[in-house]
């Protein structure tokens, strides 16, 4: 149990970061959101990473993926939207190259987040990482809105986001979190599907699909026309879809969305979060995550809590 001690004027007191997602213990629960923080290595060079709750690594699928046309960034008031289409070097060079450069500078469970063009593909993908020892959760991305006929296409209907957890669920032993798009119209019936069909945990919310136009060339901005969007705007969406889906189901809830400082990370969490990802936040500040979980004492001790685990769900 990690123990942070602060002065205060009420005299010292002790708050535990600790959080539990299941039966994986967390020093804290400030994790990088996949697709935000590479394969963790490389922001090891500017502070020890080892201070996180854990890492969600680049959304993997089996081929190696160049990703879609640039220009694949667009900015926006309160975030960006992204078109990157699963750039990433393909399952097997992330376990045999990406992983062992990880592990020699972070020693904590990390996050596996799989893609899939197939439900076969989320399954073979699954297989592979639940290999790995230092894979706690295999998040399941049914999100994705910048890839046709994969991604998003999954997590948009009950029924597939349901096959592709049953399909991975008899892969593994490990935890399965199935990380669910906001872009539906009932987050609930999605969430329910997944708990139904055996998922350990449900991760959200992925971006929200958005667009923007350049008034010169009175075109789209990114090549792809649309792309997801994220940042601080989109917050009190993602904090509402946390609260919706915590009060519908029993499993374990991971928030994301937007979330960008220490006093966020308490409202995720009394929204029902067991433990919160930062996305967006990582590419305009990449110090971010080591300045929220070194100002969590202090936000914690400012409204009187002791225990991070205790506000779990408080709002409800
Ligand atoms: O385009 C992308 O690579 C985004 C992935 C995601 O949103 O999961």
């Amino acid at each position: 149990m990690v123990e942070k001690s602060k002065a205060s004027k009420r005299g010292r007191i002790a708050c535990s970061m600790t959080v539990r997602l299941g039966s994986i213990t967390l020093d804290n629960p400030v994790i990088p959101a996949s697709g935000t923080f590479g394969y963790g290595y490389e922001f090891a060079e500017l502070y020890n990473i080892n201070c996180l709750g854990s890492l969600s690594f680049k959304g993997t699928t089996r081929e190696a993926r160049f990703g879609n046309e640039l220009p694949r960034i667009a900015e926006c008031t309160g975030g960006l939207i992204n078109s990157i289409g699963l750039q990433n070097p393909g399952v097997q060079r992330v376990v045999e190259e990406e992983l062992p450069r990880l592990r020699a500078c972070f020693q904590k469970p990390i996050i596996a987040n799989i893609c899939g063009f197939s439900v076969e593909e989320y399954a073979e993908n699954s297989a592979v990482f639940d290999q790995e020892e230092q894979v706690a959760i295999l998040e399941i991305n049914v999100s994705c809105p910048n890839v046709h006929h994969g991604g998003m296409t999954f997590g948009t209907d009950p029924k597939m986001a349901a096959e592709v957890t049953r399909a991975v669920k008899k892969v593994t032993t490990k935890p399965v979190y199935i990380k669910l798009s906001p872009n539906v119209t009932d987050i609930v019936e999605i969430a329910r599907a997944c708990e139904d069909a055996g998922a350990d945990g449900i991760s959200l919310i992925n971006t929200m699909l958005g667009m923007r136009i350049d008034l010169k060339s009175r075109k789209p901005v990114v090549a792809n026309k649309m792309g997801g969007f994220s940042g601080s705007a989109v917050f009190p969406v993602a904090l509402r879809m946390v609260y919706q889906v915590y009060e519908a189901v029993s499993i374990p809830v991971i928030g994301m969305g937007g979330v960008a400082s220490a006093r966020d990370v308490l409202e995720m969490m009394l929204a029902g979060a067991s433990a919160v990802q930062v996305g967006a936040a990582n590419l305009a500040d990449p110090f971010i995550c080591q300045k929220i979980i070194s100002s969590l004492p202090e936000e914690m001790e400012r409204y009187r809590i002791n225990s991070l685990e205790e506000i779990i769900g408080g709002a409800h």
